[in-house]
């Protein structure tokens, strides 16, 4: 197991630059299947989900080459396999090969997708989108064999606007025959993100972040050459950071206009934040105001953020409320909040914080990613040191956490026991 050790009370200082979005890079690599040629996908972030899923990939017989921040890859000697319970429960969004491989081959056998246990996270809907392209679904145990004569597009509608049915549907459309509508698709800039990428390789999709995607079936796909958008939630996770203990912290290479939800809040309560072009500059204040925040699909508050967001609402004065409607199980980070001296009472899907308690180093546990994230974000300002067990929740989504957080001032360290 990996620990984090941080001693907290520091003020950070300079810049953190933000690398590629986790969400969007574990969905272009298993896409990057789809094409003849080779394709380069750059700014990938080097984080273990990305890791896991190049490491199907080469299972699969696909040929990868990692330099630096950039992977290139080419399918042209690929096999399809089924992928085993122990690959795919490595992490959430190893589904994405059932689209890749239902568009690629017309068949996908895989086991059920790991990931964070947030919720029941069923994946109902992209298989209803498989069965509405034609294909059948068979589920035996744990594993699901989706398998189509001929793909033909067709209508679907999402009864949840869920990003990963929206991507999946998106990726078994491409080469189906015919025009394919998904209607209250997911509006996430991962999904345009995705999109571009597949039309960058010739495919035919318009309405991509809008309720309604459009996808005009192709015969191929060719290779070719994509850059990851910026994570917004890496992002706003290290802008949380520096509204608890930031001193001109600026983050950096990033899209502003994805983070609208987060950096209105933090002007709400009073902190100073500066918006530029590709970064926003966080400056802690004293005395924060509490806020009421309930988790939406974009452009709402994220989901992802709200974890960490609740840390800085233990430092606001007054009682503040947290609503999460999108996962039934995102409160894992209370307990371990409360045990280092927060005020936090969860009833259902809300939770009441009072503030502002101070926080005490203890030793804690990283529940699921983003629980680790605001554990990571209370240690920071927490009197003495914290030690964070199971970092290896964190290290799925944050690249090179230890090092970005040292080089503004943060005293932390990494040690595997
Ligand atoms: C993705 C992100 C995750 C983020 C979430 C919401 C990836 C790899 N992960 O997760 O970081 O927190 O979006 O922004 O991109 N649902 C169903 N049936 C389905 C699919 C989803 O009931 O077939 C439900 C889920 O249980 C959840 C809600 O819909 O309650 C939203 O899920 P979804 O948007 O699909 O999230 P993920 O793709 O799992």
């Amino acid at each position: 197991m990996k620990t984090l050790s941080i001693v907290g009370g520091e003020n950070l200082s300079g810049t953190i630059r933000i690398g590629g979005a986790k969400n969007s890079a574990v969905a272009l690599i298993p896409a990057a299947i789809l094409a003849t040629g080779e394709v380069t996908i750059c700014n990938v972030p080097e984080v273990t989900d990305t890791s896991a899923l190049c490491d199907i990939l080469t299972f699969l017989g696909v040929d990868i080459a990692r330099a630096s921040e950039s992977i290139v890859i080419n399918a042209k000697n690929m096999e399809n396999k089924e992928i085993s319970c122990e690959k795919s429960s490595k992490l959430r969004a190893s589904y994405y090969f059932l689209g890749a491989l239902l568009g690629k081959y017309k068949k996908a056998e895989m086991y059920f997708p790991g990931g964070c246990a947030i919720g029941a996270r069923p994946i109902n809907l992209h298989l209803k989108g498989f069965e509405a392209l034609g294909a059948k679904v068979e589920v035996e145990g744990n594993k699901y064999i989706v398998s189509a004569e001929e793909l033909k597009g067709g209508n679907i509608y999402l009864d949840i606007a869920s990003v990963g049915a929206t991507i999946n549907i998106m990726l078994a459309a491409v080469k189906a025959k015919g025009t394919t509508i998904i209607d209250n698709a997911a509006k996430e800039p991962e999904i345009v993100n995705v999109a571009t990428f597949l039309n960058n390789m010739g495919a035919k999709i318009t309405g991509a972040g809008t309720s309604r995607i459009k996808i005009t079936g192709v015969e191929e796909l060719h290779g070719c050459f994509h850059e990851v958008i910026p994570d917004r939630i890496e992002a706003g996770t290290y802008i949380i950071i520096g509204a608890l203990c930031g001193n001109y912290l600026k983050i950096d290479n990033i899209i502003p206009e994805h983070l609208e939800a987060l950096t209105s809040k933090l002007m709400e309560i009073g902190v100073d934040v500066t918006i530029g072009g590709d970064y926003v500059i966080v400056n802690h204040q004293e005395n924060y105001k509490k806020t009421n925040i309930k988790t939406l699909v974009y452009p709402g508050f994220p989901t992802d953020l709200q974890q960490p967001f609740m840390t800085l609402l233990t430092q606001c004065e007054g009682t503040s409320k947290v609503v999460e409607t999108i996962f039934e199980n995102r409160f894992m980070h209370v307990e371990q909040l409360n045990k280092m001296g927060s005020n936090i009472i969860v009833n259902g899907q809300a939770a009441l914080i009072k503030g502002k308690t101070p926080l005490k180093g203890m030793v804690v546990q990283a529940t699921d990613l983003r629980a680790g994230a605001a554990l990571l974000a209370a240690a920071l300002i927490a009197e003495g040191t914290t030690v964070i067990e199971n970092v290896e929740h964190i290290l799925r989504g944050y690249e090179e956490i230890v090092e970005k957080l040292t080089n503004v001032g943060a005293k932390i360290e990494i040690s595997e026991i």
